[in-house]
C-alpha cells in the first residue's frame, strides 16, 4: 500500500511543479513577445465652442491572430502635445470591430462585430472605449488572458476584418458655461431638434441628442480664438495568438438598461434597453427630506453566462462619485471610482475626472455565477443638476482560469498523460 501512496504522491508532487513551471514560463513568454504601436487618428478640426463627433472607418491597428493587451489613448494637438480637457473636452472615443467585405462599395454595408453584451442595436458594442478618464484608467490586461482578435476561422470568407474609430471631442475654450457644454445642455446649444431633424422633448434637458458633429455651444462675448487641428494618439499592446493565451470576453453594462422580459412559448426572451445617458435632478429641486445630495441609480441584469471577472472599470462623467457592481447575494464583484483633477495640465485638469479606478481580482477569485443576476449601481453628487451623465461598467471575463485552459488545450496531453499514469496506478 505504501509503495503505491509514495509513488502516487511522489508523481502528483511532480505534476504540481511542472504545472508551476509551465505557468511560470507562458507568463515569461508572453511578457517577452508584448508588440506596442503608436497610431494617430485621422485629423479633427475644432474652433472654440464646436463639436466633433467623427466616425473614422479602417484605423491603423494589429493585424493578424492577436491578443490586445491594452489600448491608451489622448488628443494631441500638430506638434504632439497632449491638449487639457478644459481645451478639448473629450466626451468619449470608441473602438469597434467589424468585418468588411472585399466587394464592398459603402460603410453601411460593413458588419459590426459586438462586443458579448449586454446592450443589443448600435449602442455599446465597442471593443474598448473611455472618455476624460483616458489619462489616468489601467487598461491593462493581466497574463495570460487577452482579447483575441484577428482569428481567420472567425473571419467569413469574402471579408476582412476592421475597426472603426469614434471621436466625440468638444472645444470649450473661451465658452460662456465649460460644464454646461460638456454636459451637452440643449440651450447652451441652441437646439431643439436632434441630428435627424426630429424634435427633441422639452424636459430633456441636455445629453447627446444636443451636442452632434458640428453643433456651437455657447462662447462668452466677443471671444475669438483660432481652429486647431487634432488627433487622438492611441498605444495599443498586443501579443501574438498562441494556445497559452486564455480569452476573455467584453461586457458593458449600461445602468440606464431597462430589462424587457417577454414572454414566447419557447420561454423567456430579454430584451435590453439601453440609452446610454441619464439626467441627475438637482438636490434642491428634489425636494426630499435630509436628502443627502447623493443621486443613487441601479439596474438589475442577468448575466447568462458567467466566469471570471479579470478586469472591471467603470464610466462616469463629472460629478460622478463612483460605482459599484454587486452579486445575486450582495457581495462586491467590483467598485471603481472616479479620481478628478486638482491643476491645469493634461492628465490632471481641476474638476474634471481625470481617471477611473479599476478592479483586478486575484485571478479566480471573482466568480459570476451562470445566470446570476447582477446590480449595477452609479452615483453622482446631486448638489448640482447634471445632464447627459453616464454609468457604464466594462468588464473583462474568463470563462475558464489558465489551469482549466491549458487541460483544454492542444498542448496539455503532457498533463492529460501525467493523469492517466495516475489513474492507471
Ligand atoms: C437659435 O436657433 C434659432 C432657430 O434655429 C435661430 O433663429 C437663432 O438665431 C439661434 N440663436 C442663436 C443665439 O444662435
Ligand atoms: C493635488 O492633489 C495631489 C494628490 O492628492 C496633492 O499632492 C497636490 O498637492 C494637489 N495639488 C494642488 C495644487 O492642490
Ligand atoms: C458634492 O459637491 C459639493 C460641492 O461641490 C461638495 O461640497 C460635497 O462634499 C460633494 N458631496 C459628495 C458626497 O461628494
Amino acid at each position: 500500500m505504501s509503495f503505491v501512496a509514495r509513488d502516487l504522491v511522489l508523481l502528483w508532487a511532480m505534476f504540481l511543479l511542472l504545472l508551476c513551471i509551465q505557468c511560470s514560463g507562458s507568463s515569461m513568454k508572453t511578457e517577452a513577445k508584448i508588440k506596442s504601436a503608436v497610431f494617430l487618428s485621422p485629423k479633427f478640426e475644432l474652433g472654440p465652442g464646436s463639436v466633433v463627433n467623427g466616425y473614422y472607418y479602417d484605423i491603423g491597428f494589429p493585424r493578424g491572430h492577436v491578443a490586445l493587451k491594452s489600448f491608451n489613448a489622448e488628443v494631441v494637438d500638430e506638434s504632439g502635445n497632449p491638449v487639457p480637457l478644459h481645451e478639448t473636452y473629450l466626451h468619449h472615443w470608441l473602438v469597434v470591430r467589424y468585418h468588411q467585405s472585399k466587394h464592398a462599395t459603402q460603410n453601411s454595408d460593413n458588419v459590426l462585430i459586438r462586443n458579448s453584451g449586454i446592450c443589443q442595436g448600435n449602442t455599446l458594442g465597442q471593443y474598448f472605449g473611455l472618455g476624460s478618464e483616458t489619462r489616468g484608467t489601467a487598461t491593462d490586461i493581466p497574463d495570460p488572458f487577452g482579447i483575441e482578435i484577428g482569428n481567420p476561422e472567425e473571419i467569413p470568407e469574402g471579408f476582412h476584418e476592421k475597426w472603426l474609430l469614434n471621436v466625440h471631442a468638444i472645444d470649450t475654450r473661451g465658452t460662456k458655461d465649460k460644464l454646461g457644454c460638456t454636459e451637452c445642455k440643449c440651450e447652451l446649444y441652441n437646439v431643439t431638434v436632434d441630428e435627424y431633424g426630429r424634435s427633441i422633448r422639452p424636459d430633456y434637458k441636455g445629453g447627446l441628442l444636443c451636442c452632434y458633429d458640428s453643433k456651437q455651444c455657447k462662447l462668452k462675448e466677443g471671444f475669438e480664438g483660432p481652429k486647431r487641428s487634432l488627433y487622438l494618439r492611441y498605444t495599443v499592446k498586443w501579443v501574438d495568438w498562441d494556445d497559452f493565451i486564455v480569452p476573455v470576453k467584453i461586457y458593458i453594462l449600461d445602468v440606464t438598461d431597462t430589462l424587457k422580459l417577454s414572454d414566447n412559448s419557447k420561454g423567456m426572451n430579454s430584451d435590453h434597453d439601453c440609452k446610454n445617458e441619464y439626467q441627475v435632478e438637482s438636490c434642491s429641486t428634489d425636494h426630499k427630506e435630509g436628502n443627502s445630495c447623493v443621486h443613487e441609480k441601479r439596474t438589475s441584469l442577468p448575466f447568462q453566462t458567467g466566469g471570471y471577472m479579470i478586469y472591471g472599470a467603470a464610466h462616469q462623467h463629472s460629478g460622478g462619485i463612483g460605482s459599484t457592481l454587486y452579486g445575486q447575494d450582495g457581495r462586491v464583484i467590483c467598485s471603481s471610482i472616479p479620481s478628478y483633477g486638482n491643476g491645469s495640465e493634461a492628465g490632471n485638469e481641476a474638476g474634471y475626472i481625470v481617471g477611473m479606478s479599476t478592479c483586478y481580482p486575484k485571478s479566480g477569485s471573482v466568480k459570476i455565477i451562470d445566470g446570476e443576476t447582477l446590480t449595477l449601481e452609479s452615483n453622482y453628487n446631486s448638489t448640482k443638476e447634471h445632464t447627459g451623465v453616464m454609468g457604464l461598467f466594462y468588464l473583462l471575463v474568463a470563462e475558464q482560469l489558465p489551469y482549466q485552459h491549458f487541460r483544454h488545450s492542444t498542448r496539455s496531453s503532457f498533463f492529460m498523460d501525467i493523469n492517466n499514469i495516475l489513474l492507471d496506478n
